[in-house]
């Protein structure tokens, strides 16, 4: 085999975010929205990226770049490749080619889902065929190399797929059966995560009992949320929602753009809603029943906000040809 196409779902924080980032849990799950991930062998020494979504034509890199010098679209293929040749010892030219249904604005993950998408690529074409906790270690160092910080939760979406509860760098990862739906409305407004993430790290600093308080508090949330997600308890699991979204608020991560779509959602009929991921931009998700959805998305969208057509718990990181 000299040439594989492989597709990995985006993912949507439910609970848990910036706490899972202090040895806390969350949950995430994976969307149905995908990003096809193609790797050829060559006989050149070199590594070709052709990822028009983030404008890289036809970049060819050497091996012996230097990461930071190349265009952040580039970056997490890049480290893919060489941290996945360093660890199985294997080395070959490369073409990497990427698409995503997804724009990388929403928030769904797509340097993951594309780091997730170089690895298990690699992994069927050397014969080294990792299993999944193999390609989140490889997958999870990639990510710290470029970006210094996170979880690694959008990594376990992308890999295991389905709803995982998640517990920081991989120490816990548990998948949890149930049938949630949810309307999803973006801001309009990409939010930098690894800049939201440092906005926490400093006021952790700055306050650090009163901040460790609010990620206990999550935590809480986070446990009570995963029985009424796997029960089904819809009017419990939206109210653990607005308690999720007054903590993240208290954190100072929501903004005025999120918190009116929030508002919109829950004054047309959702059970619950939040933010969902880093915050200051990206995406709220609310739940509703099958009754309101759609007056909830019409509310969302009657505020300014752009509805997504996502189902959850996608398949996790899959052969394709
Ligand atoms: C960002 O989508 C979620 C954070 O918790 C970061 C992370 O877990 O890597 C803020």
């Amino acid at each position: 085999m000299n040439k594989i196409k492989v597709s990995v779902p985006g993912k949507l924080m439910l609970f848990g975010e910036h706490a899972v980032v202090y040895n806390r849990p969350c949950i995430v799950t994976a969307v149905n929205q995908r990003m096809t991930v193609t790797a050829e062998l060559t006989a050149q020494n070199t590594l070709t990226i052709q990822a028009p979504d983030v404008s890289i034509a036809n970049l060819t890199i050497d091996y012996d770049a230097n990461e930071a010098d190349l265009p952040k679209g580039a970056r997490f293929i890049f480290s893919a490749v060489k941290n996945f040749c360093n660890q199985t010892d294997w080395k070959s030219g490369l073409i990497i080619s990427t698409h995503s249904e997804f724009s990388n604005e929403f928030g769904f993950g797509s340097s993951s889902a594309v780091t997730v998408g170089v690895v298990k690529a690699l992994s069927e074409l050397s014969g080294a065929n990792l299993d999944n906790h193999a390609l989140f270690k490889i997958a999870y160092q990639s990510v710290l190399d470029v970006q210094k910080v996170g979880s690694g939760f959008d990594l376990a979406a992308a890999i295991w797929g389905g709803t995982l509860y998640f517990v920081t760098g991989g120490k816990e990862i548990k998948p949890l059966l149930n049938n949630l739906s949810l309307v999803v409305g973006y801001t309009g407004i990409k939010a930098n995560t690894v800049a939201m993430i440092q906005q926490v790290a400093s006021a952790h600093h700055t306050a650090l009992q009163k901040i460790d308080q609010i990620f206990d508090k999550i935590e809480q949330i986070v446990t009570l949320a995963k029985t009424e997600l796997i029960q089904g308890n819809w009017l419990k699991l939206g109210a653990l929602m607005n308690e999720n979204q007054a903590v993240l608020a208290a954190l100072g991560v929501n903004t005025p753009v999120l918190k009116n779509l929030i508002s919109a959602a829950l004054s047309s009929g959702a059970l619950g809603a939040k933010l969902s991921g880093a915050g200051g931009g990206d995406c709220m998700i609310a739940l509703a029943t099958a009754e309101t959805a759609s007056a909830v998305a019409a509310g969302i969208e009657a505020a300014g906000g752009k509805v997504l057509s996502v189902s959850l718990n996608a398949a996790g990181v899959r052969i394709e040809e």
